[in-house]
């Protein structure tokens, strides 16, 4: 992949409710990786009416989003950070995608037959059309590293299979633009890190979600101390002490999701974690957490409040984010529709 530059591109949901799992999982990586990479990180908002099309909270709740990056560390002048649906690439590269992926990958996604659930016929095409959309994301700046959960792998995969069909279908007006390995990258997933599955506080068994009916499920990233604190108290657990080495977390999943959330926090293994802690009964582990959890989320929580209501700013940084954006878009999608044969007049 000689040819293709190093570039991070992620999405995040604007879904509303943020919480501990998407600031383990996704944010807080984001924000690790900038020091190495140049990066983009995106507001999906096309994505986020697949599956509800009307959200009256929708403005906001893409503004918390954009609020949380910053908050949590992104440096926007550094970094790009937008929202989709002001590129208009992302849908012009997503229809040309809907013709070069093929019935058959799309009806493989597990997701969308999660999402879909038993009702499938009430789906909506945007749905079914989801990962066609995140490839073109992706493949709009060439992007060759891409952060995301376990649960997008095989995103990821159809986005390979994208790149790889148009290299080959449009091989010959590629390889005469000069482009000796192909006009897209075949991006790699980043998947990782101690906390990259965070679970639910009432149940070890489920992620932690947003959509969970139980508001103890999980910490919200604008929960104040207090709220940290309750949560954390009333978090389930067994009746054991904690152990001292990783193996005895197994068949204990709260206690592992409680161990993996310090660790993560901390920046340190669970081992490292349970040399400290083992032995602990879960009232004194529970405590040190509460504290640390506290320690590192309040002051996000705080910024991610004072942020999101000043709009002007926020709007300000999508704006300059989408005009940076749109120029590489731009660039891209001029070269594909050329490569593919449209006339240009
Ligand atoms: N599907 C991703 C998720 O639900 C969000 C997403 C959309 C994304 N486009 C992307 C992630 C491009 C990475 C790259 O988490």
């Amino acid at each position: 992949m000689a040819a293709f530059k190093e570039l991070v591109f992620s999405g995040v949901q604007p879904t509303g409710n943020l919480h501990l799992g998407n600031y383990l999982g996704a944010v807080r990586r984001f924000v690790a990786l900038q020091e190495q990479y140049d990066c983009i990180y995106c507001v999906v908002d096309l994505h986020a009416i697949t599956a509800e099309l009307y959200q009256p909270e929708l403005k906001s709740q893409i503004r918390e989003v954009t609020a949380a990056f910053i908050a949590a560390g992104i440096d926007p002048k550094k970094h790009i950070i937008f929202n989709q649906s002001q590129v208009s690439g992302h849908a012009e590269l997503a229809w040309i995608f809907n013709c070069v992926a093929r019935l058959g990958w799309m009806n493989r996604m597990t997701q969308f037959k999660e999402k879909a659930g038993k009702d499938r016929e009430n789906a909506s095409l945007g749905l079914y059309a989801y990962p066609s959309l995140m490839a073109a994301d992706i493949l709009l700046y060439r992007a060759t590293h891409v952060p995301v959960g376990e649960d997008q792998k095989q995103h990821l995969e159809l986005t390979r299979d994208v790149a790889q069909k148009f290299n080959n279908d449009f091989a010959a007006p590629i390889a005469e633009r000069g482009h000796a390995d192909g006009f897209f990258p075949l991006t790699e997933p980043l998947i990782g890190g101690p906390a990259a599955r965070v679970m639910s506080l009432r149940d070890g068994a489920k992620k932690m979600s947003k959509s969970d009916p139980s508001d103890f499920s999980r910490i919200n990233l604008t929960d104040d101390g207090d709220a940290i604190a309750a949560k954390i108290r009333r978090a389930k657990t067994d009746p054991e002490a904690l152990p001292s080495e990783e193996a005895g977390l197994a068949g204990r999943p709260e206690a592992e999701n409680l161990v993996g959330i310090y660790a993560a926090l901390s920046d340190r293994t669970k081992a490292e974690v349970l040399a400290e802690f083992g032995g602990a009964q879960f009232s004194a582990f529970k405590a040190a957490l509460v504290d640390l959890s506290v320690d590192r989320l309040g002051p996000i929580g705080a910024e991610m409040k004072r942020l999101k209501a000043d709009t002007t700013y926020i709007d300000g940084v999508l704006r300059e984010g989408s005009e940076r954006a749109r120029a590489m878009a731009d660039a891209t999608i001029a070269e594909v529709k050329d490569i593919v044969g449209f006339v240009r007049g």
